[in-house]
């Protein structure tokens, strides 16, 4: 059951990834039909992180009232009307309306999906359970390089194929029930528990499905009245809230979408001529970053968050500077340090930075505030997203790849100082284990980091 819960709910990165990276191939062609200008360019292709900073703003407000479920319903209804919308564009305006309307879905499903997920997921799998959320955002991504290069020659079709996963989302979700804890949260204790036990294939009655109902129950009987917005900023959720939001800055700030939204132009910027070959290289982008997901997903539970994240931050800084150097001091081999420099940064990327604030941001809330912290600390993914991909193109012209790449180092250098200094180890703890060790005063940053650390 479990399983279907993940591929369900994965349709929904799919389509996250797939409205991201499709204007990458779309770009060139809409340019040639429309009269566009940068700021148009940048507006236009902007809009979807845009309209998911509004969209990750709604689905808090309704996370914990109508619940999980239908809202994912409201947004995979929401893609398949944005895609038709996209496809049947007559003007860029009205183009740039539909990419807003995808974005507020996929400002939802961003953090309902693994938020659904989370809540669903056994604890010891929980960390490659939300991953796999990313990695379906990766193959969204990838699917849409692709559908780039092989219907090269028709935008309408690349935006309108975004209906089919959209209505499978629409169809996958009305068979699934609401999450256990959102249930138990609202006193639907018989449902959470027929809930539970199917997710672990056993009879309601079963011993497991009784202890982990009054595990949550407990967790949701807890819960203060309180769960409005001065609820994220007590003592005990603001460190949470920061590292929520830190992380999704740290991700965004480190450049990702520059790559993953203009990934042609930064293939021309680095010397490859032609569009077939920038496109193709694209793709190789969208292959590196599934693969390195899936070993990224292999590693979360072992290594660890904190260690992971350290790894990534210091792969992409390092990734980063090179092509910044190679390309201020004009080397000759600019062209292979680029295209290595790009897969291993891409590699660092993929196997954390991706990944990892989506996992960590679904586990240290406390359940009363859940949906809204995690809504919250989507609204810096989104709102670094749009900045990143509306300043990029300024940007460049201003100070060149070089100078726009050795920005974005700096800030993983300073992501791995964050990593070091400020990200709890969740790995193998319940998420009532979370709870409880933040209800019993102590700092969230000593979390799973042994008996030193804590008594700090
Ligand atoms: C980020 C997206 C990014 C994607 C790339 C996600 O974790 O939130 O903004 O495009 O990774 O794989």
């Amino acid at each position: 059951m479990i399983y279907l819960i993940v591929a369900v709910v994965a349709i929904a990165g799919f389509l996250f990834g797939f409205d991201e990276g499709v204007i990458a191939g779309a770009l060139h062609l809409l340019k040639s039909q429309f009269d566009i200008g940068p700021l148009a360019e940048g507006i236009m292709t902007s809009a979807v992180p845009f309209g998911a900073f509004f969209g990750a703003l709604v689905g808090g407000r309704l996370a914990e009232p109508i619940g999980r479920r239908k809202l994912l319903v409201f947004a995979a209804l929401l893609f398949t009307v944005g895609a038709a919308l996209a496809a049947a564009a007559v003007s860029v305006q009205f183009l740039t309306a539909a990419r807003l309307v995808l974005g507020i879905a996929i400002g939802i499903a961003g953090m309902v999906a693994p938020l659904y997920i989370s809540e669903s997921a056994p604890a010891q799998k929980r960390g490659m359970f939300v991953s796999v959320y990313q990695l379906a955002i990766t193959l969204g991504i990838l699917g849409a390089y692709m559908v780039g290069y092989l219907v090269s020659d028709s935008w309408r079709l690349m935006f309108g194929l975004g209906m089919v996963p959209a209505l499978a989302l629409l169809v996958g979700i009305l068979i699934l029930s609401d999450t256990p804890r959102w249930l138990a949260l609202n006193n639907r204790r018989d449902e959470a528990r027929a809930t539970i036990a199917r997710i672990h294939g056993v009879a309601p009655n079963a011993a497991v499905v009784t202890e982990e109902l009054a595990e949550i129950a407990r967790t949701a009987d807890q819960a203060s009245r309180g769960s409005g917005l001065s609820a994220l900023l007590t003592p005990m959720v603001r460190p949470a809230l920061i590292v929520g939001m830190g992380l999704f800055l740290l991700q965004q700030l480190s450049g990702i979408n520059a790559v993953i939204y203009y990934a042609p132009q930064v293939f021309q910027l680095s010397g490859f001529g032609s569009v077939e070959t920038q496109v193709l290289a694209t793709v190789g982008v969208g292959v590196v970053n599934v693969a390195m997901t899936v070993v990224g997903m292999g590693l979360i539970d072992r290594i660890g968050r904190r260690r992971l994240l350290m790894i990534g931050f210091a792969g992409t800084a390092i990734s980063l500077g090179m092509i910044a150097v190679a390309s201020t001091i004009d080397s000759p081999a600019l062209h292979y340090v680029a295209l290595v420099g790009l897969a291993l940064y891409i590699a660092s990327f993929a196997v954390s930075l991706g990944p990892l604030p989506f996992v960590v941001m679904s586990e240290i809330f406390p359940l009363h505030v859940r949906g809204l912290g995690m809504s919250i600390a989507s609204l810096s993914n989104w709102g670094f997203n749009f900045l990143i991909v509306l300043s990029f193109p300024v940007l460049v012209a201003a100070i060149g790849l070089a100078g726009v790449f050795t920005i974005y180092a700096l800030i993983c250098v300073i992501g791995f100082i964050f990593a070091v200094r400020m990200v709890p180890e969740t790995k193998g703890l319940t998420l009532e284990a979370i709870e409880d060790h933040l209800r019993s005063g102590r700092s969230l940053r000593s979390l799973g980091r042994g008996s030193l650390a804590a008594a700090r």
